[in-house]
C-alpha cells in the first residue's frame, strides 16, 4: 500500500464527531478546498445533485441551533454547512440544454439519487476537513423543523436540506466510538443471518464499556437496548408532506 493510502486510512480510522470547537475562524481558503473535495465525489450519471450553504452569521447559526433541537455546537462552531439535495439546478440545466422548460420526473428514484449524491459529497468534505486538522459533526437535527430551516435559507422548490455539518478546530478529543464487529456487516457471497445476534451481543459488551467510560460510569446501557428504544418510534413524520411541498412525488 502506498504511503498516502496509509495516511488516508489513518484519518478514516481516527474519525470521531467533534462537538466543541476553538473560536479560531475557518477561512474561505479552507471552505473552498472542502467544497472542491466534495465536488469530486462520485455522482450519479454526473448529475451533481447537491448544493451546500455555508453559514457563518452568528444570528443565523443561533436560529439554526434552536431549530435543530438546541444543539449549542451549531451556534458555537465557526462554520456551519447545510448540505442540500438539489434537483432544482437540473431543471435549469434542462432549460439551458434545449431552450425551453424541462420538468424533471421528481419521483422516488430522483429523490434517492439527490440524497445519495449530497451524502457522498458531504462525506468527502468531512474527510478533507479531518485531513486538514479540523473537526466536524453531522447535524440531522436540521430536519426537526425542516420547513423553517428551508425558509431561513431561502431554499427553492426541489431543494431540501438533508443534514447540517459543524466544522471548526477541535477543542476536545473524544473517545473513538466503537463500531459493530466487522463480521456483522461483512457478508461473503450471500447475506448471512445466522450469527447476527452473537455479533450484536459481542458489540453490546464493548459498547457498554465505551458508554461507561464516556459518561464517567453514569451510563451503562447496551447498543441493542438503545436500538430497541429507538426503532419503534416514527421520528420526523412531517418529512413526507414537506418533500411533497418541495415538489417531489414520492411513489
Ligand atoms: C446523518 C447524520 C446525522 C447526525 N445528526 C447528529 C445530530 O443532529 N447531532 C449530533 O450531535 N450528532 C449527529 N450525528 C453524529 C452521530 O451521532 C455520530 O456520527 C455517531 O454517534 C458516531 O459517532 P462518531 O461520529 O463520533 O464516530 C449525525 C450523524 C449522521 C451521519
Amino acid at each position: 500500500m502506498a504511503t498516502t493510502d496509509h495516511e488516508t486510512l489513518r484519518i478514516l480510522m481516527n474519525h470521531r464527531s467533534i462537538r466543541r470547537y476553538k473560536p479560531d475562524p475557518v477561512g474561505d481558503d479552507v471552505l473552498l478546498q472542502l467544497v472542491q473535495a466534495a465536488q469530486m465525489a462520485s455522482t450519479s450519471s454526473g448529475v451533481q445533485a447537491f448544493s451546500v450553504i455555508s453559514v457563518r452569521n452568528p444570528d443565523t447559526k443561533k436560529k439554526l441551533a434552536a431549530l435543530s433541537g438546541n444543539q449549542v455546537y451549531v451556534e458555537e462552531c465557526p462554520l456551519f454547512l447545510v448540505w442540500c439535495a438539489d434537483m432544482h439546478r437540473l431543471e435549469i440545466a434542462g432549460t439551458v440544454g434545449v431552450g425551453e422548460p424541462v420538468k424533471s420526473a421528481r419521483n422516488t428514484e430522483q429523490f434517492l439519487i439527490a440524497t445519495v449524491d449530497v451524502a457522498l459529497a458531504a462525506q468527502n468534505a468531512a474527510i478533507a476537513a479531518e485531513a486538514m486538522g479540523l473537526g466536524m459533526v453531522y447535524i440531522g437535527g436540521i430536519r426537526n423543523h425542516i420547513d423553517e430551516v428551508s425558509e431561513l435559507l431561502g431554499l427553492p422548490e426541489l431543494v431540501y436540506p438533508v443534514f447540517g455539518m459543524c466544522i471548526g478546530y477541535p477543542d476536545q478529543e473524544p473517545l473513538l466510538r466503537p463500531r459493530l464487529p466487522l463480521e456483522a456487516v461483512l457478508h461473503e457471497e450471500r447475506y448471512d443471518d445466522t450469527r447476527q445476534a452473537d455479533h450484536i451481543s459481542a458489540y453490546d459488551q464493548v459498547y457498554r464499556a465505551y458508554m461507561s467510560e464516556r459518561s464517567g460510569g453514569k451510563l451503562t446501557g447496551s447498543w441493542s437496548e438503545a436500538m430497541a428504544a429507538k426503532i419503534p418510534v416514527p421520528a420526523r413524520t412531517h418529512l413526507l408532506a414537506y418533500l411533497e411541498k418541495q415538489g417531489f412525488r414520492l411513489e
